[in-house]
């Protein structure tokens, strides 16, 4: 009975606890180990072990991790001639140390690349084989040195518009086209071993998804073995329908690939916009109406997310012979980008663990759901 009180105690002190002791209930990854990857984001704090309450549950619930922002272009490469591992080191170490599958992200991609990559030293535009050697030398330079230890990359991250074109971007405006075919070939020779990805937002929407079928459909033609293609995730409460979730997965699944979610998380708050993309450049204006709630999720709209969270999380599992992964961007609803994306700064809850690091009612449901399941 007294040992039965200190449990409960604990439990209530800390919902850690909970989370990762393993004792009171299973775990994420231990849930959907016949299914798919459970992934998570990590940031600087969080891979460098400082923030002790993140890495606890890390390890506890989560099999892979994905790179917020370690091995952007502007990240390990920030001038022509330099290049800084620092960062990106210690994220493969942690991964290593703990025995999960480490993600790449993301070699090609127009942000967060600084503006240099695309010009000489005086400041004129670079002409196409000249930013392909830039390229080049960045891949074989990024993916030659985590050789054997990043398990897969996303090579070309966004590079469509809503209407399933190619995204007018630097590298396709100078190299033309073919820049994404170049990213896969310097990427599989640099470590032929290594999963290859393209990683996109509202794939969901027919007219993006064709676009990204066809570029999946050139890579293969051109002998190159992409291994994936990520549907980043990043979903309101209202969009994409699980329906539409489902059309995709399979629609990609048609083209010998695997598919993953790689970005999960969903947005709950008042939309500043109408649109459903997932493009970091957008910022708009801070009102009172867009943050409704800075005391805590009133208990109604709780439950819209753990419901939304088993819906989806239900078409997950129903595909998992083709899906091999799902990622959440980040931890705790404290360190998720919603906070500051795309209004700064407001109270979001994307995630499955408050603030606090206890995990929310979303997070039971899910668990119980691969309970169902799971044969
Ligand atoms: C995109 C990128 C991610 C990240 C998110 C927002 O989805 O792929 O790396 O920047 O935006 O955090």
């Amino acid at each position: 009975m007294k040992l039965f009180m200190k449990i409960k105690a604990l439990v209530g002190i800390t919902g850690v606890f909970l989370a990762t002791s393993g004792f009171a209930q299973t775990t994420l990854k231990d849930a959907f180990k016949n299914d798919f990857l459970i992934g998570v984001a990590l940031n600087e704090a969080e891979f460098a072990g400082l923030n002790t309450n993140a890495v606890a549950i890390v390890k506890a619930q989560f099999n892979s991790i994905s790179p917020e922002n370690a091995l952007k272009w502007e990240s390990i490469h920030p001038k022509p001639d330099q290049y800084d591992f620092s960062a990106g080191d210690r994220y493969v170490e942690f991964g290593q140390k703990n025995n999960m599958f480490i993600v790449g992200h993301t070699l090609v991609w127009h942000n967060q690349t600084p503006k240099w990559v695309f010009q000489d030293d005086k400041g004129i535009p670079l002409v196409r084989d000249r930013l392909l050697s830039r390229m080049s030398n960045h891949i074989f330079t990024v993916v030659g040195r985590y050789k054997g230890k990043i398990g897969g990359w996303d090579v070309v991250n966004e590079a469509l518009d809503d209407d399933g074109k190619l995204r007018q971007s630097e590298w396709e405006k100078i190299i033309g086209p073919d820049y994404i075919i170049k990213a896969y070939q310097f990427a599989h020779e640099a470590d032929p071993r290594a999963e290859l990805y393209y990683n996109d937002f509202s794939l969901e929407n027919e007219a993006k998804r064709n676009g990204a079928i066809a570029l999946v459909r050139k890579i293969q033609a051109a002998g190159i073995p992409i291994a994936g293609v990520g549907l980043q995730g990043h979903y309101k409460m209202d969009w994409p329908t699980n329906n539409q979730v489902d059309e995709t997965i399979t629609a990609l699944s048609k083209l010998g690939v695997k598919v993953m979610i790689t970005e999960l998380d969903l947005d709950m708050l008042p939309p500043a916009t109408k649109s459903q993309a997932a493009e970091v450049s957008m910022n708009f204006a801070l009102r009172a109406e867009l943050n409704p709630y800075t005391n805590g999720l009133p208990a109604a709209v709780q439950q819209q997310l753990t419901q939304r969270y088993a819906d989806l999380f239900a078409v997950f599992v129903k595909h998992r012979d083709v899906v091999s992964r799902v990622t959440f961007w980040g931890v705790t609803d404290g360190d998720s980008w919603l906070n500051y994306w795309p209004v700064k700064v407001r109270m979001a809850y994307p995630l499955l663990f408050n603030r606090d690091g206890r995990p929310k009612p979303a997070f039971n449901a899910i668990l119980q759901l691969a309970g169902a399941a799971v044969p």
